[in-house]
């Protein structure tokens, strides 16, 4: 089976809470979005997954106390058949700082039994696939991703998707430094 980006839904949701079991790991989306504990989300997984595909405006809160808004956005899961891989954040429009100063356009995290095995890069293409149909259909023909300057994973990643360094913030709203590449969309 290829590994493809697909919405969340309730067959993959079984791999998912596995992999919430595996250590440390973030849904992508920006702000506490959908980031319920294992246990949360078996007592209502239907609403769970409502929530996850929901694409609505919504508020996020900084560690700093500002608050900002992602108006346009998606979720989806990178899959290989029904076993969850990872998570990709598409995050279209909303306040400019958090875009093009904190989260970026797009957010990817392997789930962390799989790291270092070839799944970042694999997603990264996939993703940026996707996002080259869904933003320039949106009229948006450049992205920016962020990353922390001490995440060389994401940097390779970024690199390898023609990055270029487009601004270095010592400290984003509370969140520490951050380094902002820009990707023009082919
Ligand atoms: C960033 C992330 C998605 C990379 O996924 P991954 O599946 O582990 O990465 P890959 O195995 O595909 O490797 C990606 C690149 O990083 C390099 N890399 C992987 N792990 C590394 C490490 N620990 N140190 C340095 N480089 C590393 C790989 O060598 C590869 O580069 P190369 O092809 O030039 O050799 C993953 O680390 C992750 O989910 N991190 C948490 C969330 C996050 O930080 N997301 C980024 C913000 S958008």
């Amino acid at each position: 089976m290829p590994i493809e980006l697909v919405k969340p839904s309730a067959k993959v949701l079984p791999s998912y809470l596995e992999a919430l079991a595996e250590g440390n790991f973030c849904n992508m989306a920006l702000g506490a979005f959908a980031d319920e504990s294992p246990e949360d989300i078996s007592k209502n997984p239907d609403d769970y997954i409502r929530r996850v595909n929901d694409t609505s405006p919504r508020l996020v809160q900084m560690p700093d106390g500002s608050e900002y808004s992602v108006t346009d956005h998606e979720l989806y899961w990178l899959v290989d058949d029904n076993r969850y891989l990872g998570s990709v954040s598409l995050r279209y429009s909303g306040d400019r700082e958090l875009i093009e100063e904190f989260g970026g356009h797009v957010g990817i995290a392997i789930r962390p039994g799989l790291l270092n095995r070839g799944y970042g890069v694999r997603a990264s293409m996939l993703a940026l696939q996707l996002a080259t149909t869904h933003f320039k259909a949106r009229g948006i023909h450049s992205i920016y991703v962020s990353c922390n300057p001490n995440n060389s994973p994401s940097k390779r990643l970024i690199e390898h998707n023609g990055g270029k360094l487009a601004k270095e913030k010592s400290d984003a709203f509370g969140t520490g430094p951050s380094l902002i590449y820009k990707i023009d969309l082919k």
